[in-house]
């Protein structure tokens, strides 16, 4: 009798975006002339850049001609990718990487899920509340966690809550923890840290040999000063953490799939015997056997983002969607909500009007007023009572949503 891995029946019904997906297409049918603006998944609505467009056709134009045809590439990614993300988005902040420590890949999410299969299934886990609900699931699923309480919040996960009171910065643990997840901009606050704050958790981390997994994917929204734009910007970060980064925000490549993690060869976890292992030789071993690399067109794609032309599309866009977290930050306020983030990153964070629940404010908005965004609940015990919005939308889109609840909420 085929058993089924039992884990996966400790997770909740369904992914939460999967989730409001079922609720939006269900209120669709019930009203079918209902105008849905959706401000819930993170996804872009801005085309490629023309400079992505043409590399990539170029590159499909290669593998159409039996001269410049390609079969498997290496699985870690095509080299001149990665000397490309080396010099452009770590060398300029004074952050040296080897090329064999930059891993390329078709997401931040495959990658942030997958990464926990190298560790220990007893290693204890500290995750932020709220949190981006994959670094959970992929935990529970793997069988670390243990059971799940009344709260939703597994026995086995150290939570660390961010409130309003800490600024929406997660504290350090209580308790000793082995693996960390953090999110920098912070996906779903929209929050982010300073270099000394960061410097406390890789401090932390050296001094507990844990781990840090952080997720970098909203780095290119980061407009302030100060801010670091990745965990290698801190003095021994190299020896505790993994980063995990991706085009997907930065350069509208939700649909093409380009992301990358870097796993720097110090970083170490230990057997049994307390014998260290570098976490490097281990993740190629990993992807070696389960991953045959992101396809070529994809990633020459992706390094066209890095040339002088790319680069300036690439910003463009992203200026646009700051404008739109900018009309939406401004546009609530102004209603009287109390909200957060949007400053560094393309998500904004507001305290639900009255304390309502946040699944009862996300009906109220779809409902009144025709607005999806996502329920603070589902990324955690500690978003009760707020709500997300993203800044992907259309500018238009984004004008009418913020009027519709400035005018009708
Ligand atoms: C989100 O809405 O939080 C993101 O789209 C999730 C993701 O990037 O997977």
């Amino acid at each position: 009798m085929a058993r089924v891995n039992e884990n996966y029946l400790k997770l909740p019904g369904s992914y939460l975006f999967s989730e409001i997906a079922r609720r939006v297409n269900q209120y669709k049918k019930e009203n079918p002339d209902a105008d849905i603006i959706r401000l819930g998944i993170g996804d872009v609505t801005q085309p490629l850049a023309p400079a992505v467009v043409e590399a990539m056709k170029k590159a499909v134009a290669e593998m159409g001609s039996p001269d410049t045809f390609r079969g498997y590439g290496p699985e870690q990614g095509y080299e001149f990718l990665i000397e490309q993300i080396i010099e452009n988005d770590f060398r300029s902040r004074g952050v040296e990487l080897a090329v064999d420590e930059v891993f390329i890949s078709d997401g931040a999410k495959t990658d942030t899920a997958n990464f926990q299969e190298i560790f220990g299934i007893n290693n204890i886990l500290a995750v932020s509340d709220p949190v981006y609900p994959v670094y959970v699931d992929s935990n529970v699923m793997a069988g670390r966690t243990g059971m799940v309480n009344d709260k939703g919040q597994f026995e086995k996960i150290v939570y660390l809550p961010c409130t309003e009171e800490n600024g929406m910065k997660p504290p350090l643990p209580r308790t000793r923890v082995d693996m960390i997840y953090l999110c920098f901009p912070n996906n779903p606050t929209g929050m982010t840290i300073s270099k000394e704050e960061l410097k406390v958790w890789v401090d932390y981390a050296r001094e507990n040999r844990s781990v840090i997994l952080f997720d970098a994917a909203y780095e290119a929204y980061i407009r302030e000063e100060g801010v670091p734009h990745s965990i290698f910007e801190i003095e021994g970060a190299r020896e505790v953490a993994v980063e995990f980064r991706s085009f997907s925000k930065t350069a509208g490549f939700t649909g093409t799939r380009c992301a990358y993690t870097i796993v720097p060869k110090e970083v170490k976890a230990y057997d049994s015997n307390d014998q260290a292992h570098s976490l490097n030789p281990m993740w190629l071993r990993r992807q070696t056997t389960k991953f045959n690399g992101v396809s070529y067109p994809v990633q020459a794609a992706a390094a066209a983002t890095f040339t002088e032309e790319g680069k300036k599309q690439v910003r463009e866009i992203i200026d646009y969607y700051m404008e739109n977290a900018r009309i939406i930050r401004k546009g609530l306020e102004e209603a009287g909500y109390k909200v957060f983030g949007g400053v560094n990153a393309p998500y904004i964070w507001l305290k639900t009007p009255g304390n309502m629940r946040s699944w009862d404010f996300f009906d109220k908005l779809m409902r009144q007023v025709h607005v999806v965004g996502t329920p603070g609940a589902g990324f955690g015990a500690h978003g009760e009572g707020y709500f997300r919005l993203t800044a992907f939308a259309t500018r238009a889109n984004t004008e009418r949503a913020i009027e519709r609840i400035r005018t009708r909420m």
